[in-house]
């Protein structure tokens, strides 16, 4: 194990060893403790999937909620397997808002009015599509869906007249802020036995400013669509767990320091860690949906009730716009709570599917070597999720995300020109691997790494650079065999 480093004062205290998390450390969960048995139980699986063993529960990535691997467009649409028949038409409910085509206020159809004034995708299936990830641009700068999108401001924080991201999209008898046009430097590597590899470095230009020139020197932060899955699962780990990986001064001399991100949490008050977004931002599944509906979408919830969503006090003309928000109706927001908590729910319940090949030699031998080589010092293989009182789904369940959701330093080639005040310009969150082989089944297109530049698995790990640079300059000398047992590996997840 690591040691225990907080970069942050926290309500935890600390000896050598052992963390004791104060019950409001997550507040989002109804955690019940684990018996004595049930903790050894638990350290034991946790030590033997750290050292990489090949274990038998891995074949089944989210525990009892894993799903059966069926390759193909609906691949990642499938409910927890272990969710009770009563709580099945939450998920359907859920879905339906999920994939729901939002207008314009005012329309003849109320409930699914107040996309806007801002907006930049009408549906939240636009962008993870088919509750995947989203598609990469192609090599002209062109997407045919909005899966990217851009966060924008300076030092101080969002822009003081665009806001905090930019929204691409207007309803009608409003003006757009703007776009961003978008080109690729080509690069070649050349890999130890002679494959050549090229990668296409993004370069962002923004265009047609809706509401005047924007600042030469504004930060950009391209985002693409992360995938849905398993993301209950992810919530259901204690604060405590990850916060443990975190090793911010490298104290463990492995050129490898996660930092675990504190955020402000609109839900529940106070800083909780975050997990959730491709920096870590935000702390539960339903502030994200919020979120969601505010930036991406325009559409107010009762967590973020501004019926504008994104637009700023300087971009009038979006605030006197129409809006679908009325005094007592849909809990006074666009969206109501209930739906709200659907949508969540739904995106709680999205299930991790079973791995493929997981005891076939070619993939255990990348195993091996996605230990041997470090990746996994980042990308941790398992968790156990707490005991939950209200969430059988979730509840302690043995899980193989890939991940230790910490923020890394990933190096210049991978930094936005946007540091957040808790996330700097090259720092990310180590995404989670498992359903990462089914992507490209599920969309051909897809894209890899926070802005979807990369478009295969081994592009995606030639990217990697600052704390990970070490893991992948040892790919670029592995000999072709390892490098696809490797890749094999990745694809089984
Ligand atoms: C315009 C594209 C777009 C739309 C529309 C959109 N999202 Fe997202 N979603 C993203 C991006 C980009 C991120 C990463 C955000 C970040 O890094 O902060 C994200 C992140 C998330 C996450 C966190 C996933 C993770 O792994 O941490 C959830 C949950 C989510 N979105 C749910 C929704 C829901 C629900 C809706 C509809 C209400 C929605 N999204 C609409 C692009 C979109
Ligand atoms: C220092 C921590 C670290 C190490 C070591 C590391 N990774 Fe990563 N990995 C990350 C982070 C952070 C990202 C996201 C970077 C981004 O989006 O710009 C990532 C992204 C990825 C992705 C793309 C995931 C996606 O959803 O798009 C793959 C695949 C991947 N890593 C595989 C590997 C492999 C294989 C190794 C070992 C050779 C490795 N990583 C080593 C932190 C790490």
């Amino acid at each position: 194990m690591n040691r225990i480093h907080l970069a942050l004062p926290l309500a935890l205290a600390v000896l050598p060893g052992a963390i004791f998390a104060a019950p409001m450390d997550d507040p989002h969960l109804a955690i019940r403790p684990l018996s004595a048995a049930e903790t050894a139980r638990r350290d034991e699986v946790l030590a033997a999937a750290g050292a990489g063993a090949a274990l038998s529960f891995e074949r089944s990535p989210g525990g009892a909620a894993t799903v059966p691997r069926a390759p193909g467009e609906a691949a990642l649409r499938a409910p927890s397997a272990n969710m009770p028949a009563e709580r099945k038409l939450d998920f359907e409910l859920g879905k339906a808002i999920f994939d729901k085509l939002w207008v314009a206020a005012p329309a003849s159809t109320r409930a699914s009015d107040g996309l806007g004034p801002l907006y930049n995708a009408r549906a939240c299936a636009a962008c993870h599509i088919r509750d995947g990830r989203g598609r990469a641009p192609d090599d002209d700068g062109e997407s045919e869906t909005t899966s990217l999108l851009f966060r924008l401001g300076g030092e101080g924080g969002p822009d003081p007249v665009y806001g905090m991201q930019l929204q691409d999209r207007a309803a009608p008898g409003q003006v757009a802020e703007g776009r961003v046009s978008l080109t690729f430097e080509v690069r070649p590597v050349a890999l130890a036995d002679g494959t050549a590899v090229t990668l296409r470095a993004p370069r962002y230009a923004l265009t047609d400013p809706g509401f005047g020139a924007f600042p030469a020197d504004i930060g950009l932060s391209p985002r693409m669509a992360p995938p849905m899955t398993g993301l209950g699962l992810i919530e259901a780990i204690p604060s405590a767990d990850i916060i443990a990986l975190a090793d911010p001064d490298d104290r463990n001399g492995d050129g490898i320091s996660g930092r675990a991100r504190m955020v402000a949490s609109a839900e529940h008050g106070g800083e909780l860690l975050g997990r959730f977004g491709l920096k870590a931002g935000v702390a539960t599944v339903r502030e994200q949906v919020a979120r969601a509906f505010s930036a991406d979408m325009g559409l107010s919830t009762p967590l973020f009730p501004a019926p504008w969503g994104d637009c700023t006090a300087t971009e009038a003309a979006c605030r006197a716009g129409p809006h679908g928000q009325e005094p007592d109706v849909r809990d006074g927001a666009e969206v109501d709570g209930q739906s709200l908590d659907l949508v969540t729910f739904y995106a709680r319940n999205l299930a991790p599917p079973a791995r493929d090949r997981s005891e076939d030699p070619q993939v255990q031998s990348g195993q091996a070597l996605f230990h041997a080589i470090g990746c996994a010092d980042c990308h941790r293989p398992a968790f156990v999720t707490a005991k939950l009182a209200d969430r059988p789904e979730q509840s302690f369940q043995l899980i193989w995300p890939y991940s230790d959701f910490l923020l890394h330093d990933m190096g210049p080639e991978l930094a936005d020109s946007l540091p957040e005040p808790g996330a700097e310009a090259a720092e990310w969150r180590t995404p989670p691997l498992w359903s990462i082989g089914l992507a490209q089944s599920v969309d051909p297109a897809v894209g890899y790494l926070h802005d979807g530049r990369a478009r295969s698995l081994i592009e995606a790990i030639l990217w990697h650079g600052g704390e990970a640079q070490a893991a992948r300059d040892r790919v670029i000398r592995l000999t072709k065999p390892d490098r696809d047992a490797l890749i094999a590996f990745l694809e089984s997840l």
